[in-house]
């Protein structure tokens, strides 16, 4: 869904899991600059329901954080999570964007398990070399039923649904720089793990994986014979760290990550084979909440032999000196939601 008139002013917005977080910017001297952000908590699960009632509560408690924030506009850019969407990449010769626009149509159903007619289809050029006789495309399918829900939701709380994008494409805007390095985004969310292979700032590959917070809790709660807010405390304090309280917590959670390194290789392989891409992943970097559980760089740069880095949404853009601390406490957070709002401005 790609409603934009060039120019029209609008916010990005993060609906994740957990909690809802806004960032609105202003190009001055064609400078990105932080006009405002916000962030609110929400109701475990509330984001995850399709009922009506549900929706219209995530719907209020959005209507407060934009009054809270003082955003001055009602048009919205917010994204879909990587475990919503269908993303494949496939071939096809040079051509331009309204042809691809057209075929794509016909070779879908080849790539999403899903009838057509439910989904809403969308594709990013991944070869940008514009002499290249064939070229890679990642095409994206989401289904309507999403796409309406979020619709509903923006429309429940007075706001204007301008675009939606892909959260992990936002966070590689907002995260990546467009160099020729190839680099992994792992966002570690609530619910899921989602992991995004960016190859000279496109976001190529999209995978998410059911392991996130939530599931790290539940394992270090059964493995250690605690309630779920004490076991939530041990994995904020110990993590991944292996000599503390002997390493019965990284242990606990362990299984799980090698899922998650197991999938980020996989996928790696996946796609370097597919197509006639060179390169190589030189750097993961990570985001999301749970990004800062204790130990995770170490544990993910032992596991794959690569660089850790910890994501800087903030990175492009300009704001007052007096945020910085506050900002840079937030920067796992605010990936997707920076990313957003950068949509149709870098
Ligand atoms: N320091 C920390 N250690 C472990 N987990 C954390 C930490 N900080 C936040 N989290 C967890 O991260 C999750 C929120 O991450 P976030 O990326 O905002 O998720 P979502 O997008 O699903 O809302 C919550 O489950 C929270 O408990
Ligand atoms: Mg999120």
């Amino acid at each position: 869904m790609d409603l934009f008139i060039e120019d029209e002013h609008y916010f990005g917005v993060d609906l994740g899991n957990s909690g809802i977080r806004l960032v609105e910017l202003k190009l001055i001297h064609d400078k990105p600059t932080l006009v405002t952000y916000g962030d609110i908590e929400l109701p475990f699960g509330l984001m995850s329901s399709d009922s009506p009632a549900d929706q219209q509560r995530v719907a209020e408690v959005l209507k407060k954080l934009t009054a809270d924030a003082r955003v001055s506009t009602k048009n919205v850019v917010a994204g879909s999570p990587a475990s919503k969407v269908f993303a494949s990449i496939i071939q096809m010769p040079q051509m331009s964007d309204q042809e691809i626009a057209h075929s794509i149509r016909f070779q879908a159903d080849k790539y999403i398990p899903m009838p057509l007619e439910q989904v809403k289809l969308d594709f990013f050029r991944l070869t940008t070399d514009k002499d290249a006789e064939e070229i890679d495309i990642l095409l994206v399918a989401t289904p309507t039923t999403v796409a309406n829900k979020y619709l509903n939701i923006f429309q429940l709380a007075g706001l204007e649904l301008m675009a939606l994008d892909i959260n992990a494409i936002a966070q590689a805007r907002s995260m990546v720089a467009a160099t020729d390095i190839d680099v992994i985004v792992v966002e570690f969310a609530s619910l899921t793990t989602d992991i995004a292979l960016v190859s000279k700032g496109v976001t190529g590959l999209i995978r998410s994986i059911n392991v996130g917070a939530k599931s790290m809790v539940r394992v270090t709660a059964q493995n250690l014979g605690l309630d779920e807010v004490q076991a939530e405390q041990f994995v904020r304090k110990f993590g991944l760290t292996q000599t503390k309280l002997e390493g019965q917590v990284y242990r606990a959670m362990k299984p799980l990550l090698d899922n998650v390194v197991d999938e980020l290789k996989k996928s790696v392989d996946y796609f370097y084979q597919n197509g006639a891409k060179e390169g190589k992943v030189e750097k993961i970097i990570i985001t999301g909440g749970a990004a800062s559980i204790p130990e995770m760089p170490v544990f993910l740069a032992n596991a794959t032999g690569l660089p850790v880095e910890m994501g800087n949404p903030w990175q492009r853009l300009s704001y007052a000196k007096e945020f910085n601390d506050r900002l840079s406490g937030m920067a796992l957070s605010y990936s997707t939601a920076v990313g957003l709002a950068l949509r149709n401005m870098v």
